[in-house]
């Protein structure tokens, strides 16, 4: 079978991992690793590296075979354009990696009658009906040791310290770091100011946590607003890009593993659009066709 693999919109860890074990299993078959997602699609530009480079680069952080967000993609001529690639190459099927956007995509593709499998990777967790999505335990875990290391220097003063974590309109990185890191208060787009300053006047901490999700509030105004509301000087850090990177936790290399058995029985299973998803703690693939 000819099978081509690409990765789409924000990359996290494990993505090599998972691309490593999913080659390895698929050996048999001819691969094209298609370069930068969707714009590698359109422009017919492919990636040529040998499985013994993807083992050596397989627990680095960042996604090798490089993604992107292609407007080109978005094209109707676009779209042609990478049809027409697959079908130079021949592909029979191909496998996604990517967030709800790329899912999109990977529907776009389908919807021109190709077979895809997906692959839910984003560390914001944010791939329904997928229970998990590579990449977010460790971008967690990152938030974890940034915020402990910060909040050591915030004790020190008594400062308070919000932290903007991200998730672009999803509250599952803020919600898990906040639960991880004890934090006084999560400020979702549900929240509000009052809530918030409740939240610490009632901490006995002398260096309270604010996790703040991105795209909610402006981090400094929220900082300066609470300064003024508790009378305690409050900082604020975005974490910022460092939650993408970086080796892959335990868990992300157990579902690196997981879903790349997954996909690669998918490749050969009738259905048309086939998706790998978390389901009750189980990897399972489901029919999208
Ligand atoms: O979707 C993953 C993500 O990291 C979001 O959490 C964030 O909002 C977005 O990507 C940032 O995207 P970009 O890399 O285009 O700045």
């Amino acid at each position: 079978m000819n099978i081509a693999i690409l990765a789409s919109g924000g990359d996290g860890s494990g993505m090599n991992l998972f691309l490593y074990h999913v080659v390895k299993k698929l050996k048999n078959h001819n691969i094209t690793l298609f370069k930068s997602g969707f714009c590698g699609l359109c422009d017919d530009i492919t990636c040529d590296f040998d499985l013994s480079y993807i083992k050596e680069h397989r627990n680095d952080g960042g996604i090798m075979i490089k993604t992107s967000r292609c407007e080109q993609f978005m094209t109707k001529q676009g779209q042609d354009k990478a049809i027409n690639t697959l079908k130079r190459h021949k592909i029979d099927v191909v496998i996604v990696m990517g967030g709800n956007g790329t899912l999109k995509g990977a529907e776009i593709l389908h919807q021109n009658g190709v077979k895809v499998v997906f692959v839910p990777c984003s560390i914001d967790n944010d791939v329904s009906p997928s229970e998990y999505s590579i990449g977010f335990d460790t971008a967690c875990q990152t938030c974890v040791e940034y915020i402990q290391k910060v909040n050591d220097t915030m004790l020190s003063f008594d400062r308070g310290c919000v932290y903007e974590v991200m998730g672009r309109h999803c509250d599952a990185i803020a919600k898990k770091v906040g639960q991880l890191v004890d934090a006084d208060y999560v400020y979702k787009n549900t929240s509000t100011l009052k809530q918030c300053v409740q939240a610490l006047k009632k901490s006995k901490k002398s260096a309270p946590i604010v996790v703040l999700q991105e795209n909610v509030t402006d981090v400094s105004q929220l900082s300066k607003n609470l300064e003024s509301e508790i009378s305690k000087e409050v900082k604020f850090c975005v974490v910022g890009y460092i939650q993408r990177g970086g080796k892959p936790s335990k868990k992300e290399k157990a579902f690196a593993r997981l879903f790349a058995t997954c996909s690669a029985d998918a490749v050969n299973n009738d259905s048309s659009f086939s998706m790998c998803a978390v389901k009750n703690n189980n990897v399972t693939c489901l029919n999208l066709s």
